[in-house]
């Protein structure tokens, strides 16, 4: 049995995560923290949980497990990930505190000093698909945000492949739980329901320094294209649909590219590319570990992608578990569906 904890057990990606891991043959959970709700279990908070009890996680014994799971906000999750690395744990963080290399970016999107800046470099970006390597050897896993998840997975064969000449446009569409358990007006039913709410548009989302970290690395020698990232929130308590628009070079045709992406993932277990001129919608991945990927054209010269997934599963909880099955040497599909 590998022995773990989970910090922030009483967020949706925590609660998320304990789901998954009371089935988990090869995990026993040692303990799960919350600072609001102490004394009581994780059932009481969300019945869907096992029965833990939730403690501190100043009192968290770091040094009775292997592995940690951060689910807590950026900040606190690098000064945890700092006393889980001192008693000698693994860490798989999903917040965005080791995702980024850049220092620089780091701290001008997220306003905050970085504990340990020279694990930036270190610490493995965990887009399971394309981090098999680095995973298995890796102290520090940065689990990708929801949003680059389900865009990053549709974008990276025809990036890597050097056959995109422009900007790249991500329109993306969430459901409220990406914004996390903590009350806040505008996540408010009234607020939401019936309504379709464009936000942080014109370069303004910390996902947007994120996608295009990756997109410079697998762009390689070619030119990297821009990224322009337009997130919506919709009323749907889970789930994120990305619709993403890529300028292809002058001759590339949309049977070569479909070829392309069915060789990269013809042999992977959550993700399913659709048939061409076949669409993904939320439906193909809610409530599993699922990236649907959809690809047509908007005219002789724009790949349309599609990207589903479900930001609990595959965009946070279900990817870690993914991560986490790779590190420790187990069946990469283990307790996920
Ligand atoms: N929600 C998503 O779809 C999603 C997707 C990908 C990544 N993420 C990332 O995953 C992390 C958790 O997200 P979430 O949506 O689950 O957030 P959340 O619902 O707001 O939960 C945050 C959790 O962290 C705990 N916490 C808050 N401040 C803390 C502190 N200073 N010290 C220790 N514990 C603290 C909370 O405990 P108490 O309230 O019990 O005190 C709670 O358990 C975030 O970094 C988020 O960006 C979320």
């Amino acid at each position: 049995m590998i022995k773990v904890g989970i910090f922030g057990a009483t967020g949706y990606a925590g609660i998320e995560l304990a789901e998954i891991l009371q089935y988990h043959p090869d995990v026993a959970v040692i303990f799960a923290t919350s600072e609001s709700y102490t004394g009581q279990t994780l059932n009481q908070i969300a019945p869907q949980a096992p029965a833990w009890e939730l403690v501190k996680s100043a009192d968290a014994p770091l040094d009775q497990v292997d592995a940690v799971f951060l689910c807590l906000p950026h900040a606190a999750s690098a000064a945890t990930a700092v006393r889980a690395r001192a008693a000698g744990c693994r860490v798989i963080d999903l917040s965005a505190d080791f995702r980024l290399k850049s220092l620089e970016t780091y701290e001008k999107w997220y306003k905050v000093e970085h504990p340990k800046p020279e694990w930036l470099a270190e610490a493995v970006y965990g887009l399971t698909e394309h981090a098999r390597d680095g995973l298995r050897e890796a102290d520090i896993v940065a689990c990708p945000g929801c949003y680059p998840t389900s865009v990053l997975l549709p974008l990276q064969p025809v990036v890597s492949a050097g056959l995109v000449d422009g900007t790249i446009i991500a329109d993306s569409k969430t459901g409220v739980s990406g914004g996390g358990r903590k009350a806040k007006i505008n996540y408010h039913f009234v607020e939401i329901n019936d309504n379709l709410t464009p936000y942080g548009l014109g370069q303004k989302h910390r996902h947007q320094p994120e996608m295009l970290e990756q997109i410079v690395k697998w762009a390689g020698d070619n030119k990297a294209p821009g990224l322009i990232f337009s997130p919506h929130l919709v009323s749907m308590p889970r789930g994120i649909l990305s619709t993403i628009y890529v300028p292809l070079k002058e001759g590339v045709t949309f049977d070569q590219v479909y070829a392309l992406f069915a060789e990269a993932y013809q042999n992977e277990p959550f993700v399913i590319l659709l048939p061409p001129n076949q669409n993904a919608t939320v439906a193909h991945a809610v409530r599993s570990n699922r990236c649907a990927i959809g690809l047509t054209m908007g005219d002789d010269n724009t790949l349309i992608l599609t990207g589903a997934i479900d930001n609990l599963t595959k965009g946070s909880s279900g990817q870690a578990v993914q991560n986490f099955n790779v590190m420790f040497g187990l069946e990469e599909t283990t307790a996920l569906r």
